[in-house]
């Protein structure tokens, strides 16, 4: 009776030890083995072929395992010895033995087990499936995350393709004019013509248009330059910047382009996300200005600094977009421009930084003439807080 108990004690104590299903069976058979004597014990799914899911000992086979015993049953095998078979739900614990003596009673024992072992290996089981899952979540999420960094990489790839040829419209007229003055200066060394007055006043003239293209390209660099502090930005900064970027282009394509709000007026954000943002805007305003043939583009920027919040919005009047498509345009890769001119990433990507990397939110509202973008972000200070006065 006390050797029972003491084996009972034993085994009992075996069950449900670790999450890992292979380790809790072997941790369970193996005691059960070294507290009954038996030669051999495994863990089987049952069925004519039964598989073995974990195997101690002795090996041995039981040709058709099924499941129609309640609690335990004795199988005699043929020069082998006797089979305690305990049958789980869809599986068994099969342990041999050399002779019979006690079987009933071990039997009678394990099978008192049987709720504890069953809910022991579906914890084990559910364990696996969460950690699966948990490994394939979390693939999911890195890929997302690779994924938005490509996107990220690959907008500022097609914003940067757009800064070359606005570079290259900001600086045809300074070199144009620079152009000029080395060769109105040459003509009038060859002529004899040496004016100390007039040749110091056109190398004034040159030298400030070689500051001016050096201004265009800092500007131009500075936006380039991965910049991921909060700073202090003057909305006279945004206006400048936007000019020296896309003004030339704008004016070029005899798009009018004014600028509403408070010059002097300060707040704290990303200035280069912000700026990335704008230019997509401005970039689709100038696009469909080209498409549609306006006789009078004109594009409106303003700009609204509240204490806890700043709003722009940017209002063209290039046709609209149609009903049909407006509620796709922040799509990825919708796009109605051709693969040279469009990705369709501009409006996406414009809507990942304002939402999610300034917190802030992004409309675009249309009729048959025009269009309106509502940008609004939260005004926060160095701090990184709002500012709640
Ligand atoms: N101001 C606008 N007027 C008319 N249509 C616009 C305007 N802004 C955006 N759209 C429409 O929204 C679509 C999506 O714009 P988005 O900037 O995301 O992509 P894209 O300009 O086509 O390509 P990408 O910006 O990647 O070069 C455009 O193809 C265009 O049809
Ligand atoms: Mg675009």
């Amino acid at each position: 009776m006390m050797q029972q108990s003491l084996i009972s004690y034993e085994c009992i104590n075996a069950i449900g030890n670790s999450l890992n299903l292979d380790e809790m069976l072997r941790d369970v058979i193996s005691t059960f083995i070294r507290q009954t004597g038996a030669s051999g014990g495994q863990f089987v799914s049952q069925g004519v072929n039964g598989k073995s899911i974990v195997t101690i000992g002795e090996t041995f086979t039981i040709p058709n395992l099924i499941n129609n015993i309640d609690s335990y049953e004795i199988i005699v095998l043929a020069e082998r010895g006797f089979v305690l078979d305990i049958p789980m739900i869809e599986e068994h614990f099969l342990f041999l033995f050399k002779s019979d003596e006690n079987l009933d009673t071990l039997g009678n024992m394990f099978s008192n087990f049987r709720t504890k072992l069953i809910n022991s290996i579906d914890a084990c089981r559910m364990a696996e499936q969460c950690s699966e899952m948990t490994l394939s979540l979390t693939k999911e999420i890195n890929k997302n995350k690779i994924n938005e960094e490509i996107m990220i990489s690959q907008s500022r790839m097609a914003v940067m393709g757009e800064m070359i040829s606005m570079i290259a419209h900001q600086w045809r007229q300074p070199i144009t004019i620079i152009g000029m003055l080395i060769n109105n200066t040459i003509l009038d060394v060859e002529l004899g013509e040496i004016d100390n007055e007039k040749i110091l006043e056109d190398l004034t003239s040159m030298d400030e248009q070689v500051h001016y293209l050096s201004k265009t390209i800092d500007d131009f660099r500075h936006f380039f330059r991965p910049n991921k502090l909060l700073q202090n930005i003057k909305v006279s900064d945004v206006s400048r910047e936007l000019l020296n970027m896309i003004g030339k282009n704008l004016e070029s394509n005899k798009i009018s382009f004014s600028f509403e709000g408070d010059l002097n007026d300060e707040f704290y954000s990303y200035k280069n996300e912000l700026l990335q943002v704008f230019l997509n805007i401005l970039s689709n305003s100038r696009d469909a200005f080209l498409e549609k043939n306006i006789e009078f583009p004109q594009i409106i920027f303003t700009t609204n600094v509240k204490k806890d919040e700043i709003l722009f919005s940017i209002q063209d009047n290039a046709g609209g977009i149609s009903k049909d498509i407006i509620d796709q345009v922040f799509d990825l890769y919708f796009t109605t421009k051709s693969k040279e001119i469009g990705t369709g990433l501009g409006l996406y990507m414009s809507q990942i930084i304002i939402e999610k990397h300034l917190h802030g939110s992004i409309k675009v509202a249309s009729d048959s003439n025009k269009t309106v973008f509502y940008i609004k972000i939260p005004n926060i200070d160095n701090a990184g807080v709002n500012h709640v006065y």
